[in-house]
């Protein structure tokens, strides 16, 4: 199955920055699931991967410093989740530099769940706090 990049505005989180964010996180796992799909070789989808966990990063300091500025309550806990993902998705870049060919659909299934669980549910859960027209903390 290849990823409907059109989909993420179905999945709008109702902050122009983070919806631009999640449209990136979505081009980028489908470039990794069509390197795999293409059996390209490890040069080629460890790169897609570090461009995919780069930006990663940078969209989660992104969430974070909002949840900051409007005192979103489930901070830490989300912030946990994102830090989970940086771990797992580092430890699979590792086995993938290695190739290990295996570890490819295990990548595929969870950069798909990740996308389900995370963008989808959980980030929703900010919405109330971080929609565009929300006042921002005093201070
Ligand atoms: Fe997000
Ligand atoms: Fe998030």
């Amino acid at each position: 199955m290849i990823l409907n990049t059109t989909a993420p505005l179905e999945n709008s989180v109702e902050n122009c920055e983070l919806d631009s964010h999640h449209r990136l996180i979505f081009e980028l796992i489908k470039k990794v699931e069509v390197a795999i799909t293409d059996d390209r070789e490890i040069e080629f989808v460890s790169t897609v991967l570090m461009e995919l966990q780069d930006y990663a990063s940078y969209h989660f300091g992104a969430e974070e410093a909002l949840f900051e500025i409007h005192a979103y309550p489930e901070a830490q806990a989300h912030a946990e989740h994102h830090l989970e993902f940086r771990a797992h998705l580092s430890e699979l870049l590792a086995l993938t530099e290695r190739g290990e060919k295996a570890v490819r659909l295990e990548l595929l299934r969870f950069l798909r769940e990740w996308l389900r669980d995370h963008i989808m549910l959980r980030d929703r859960d900010y919405i109330p706090y971080l929609r565009d027209e929300t006042p921002r903390k005093a201070g």
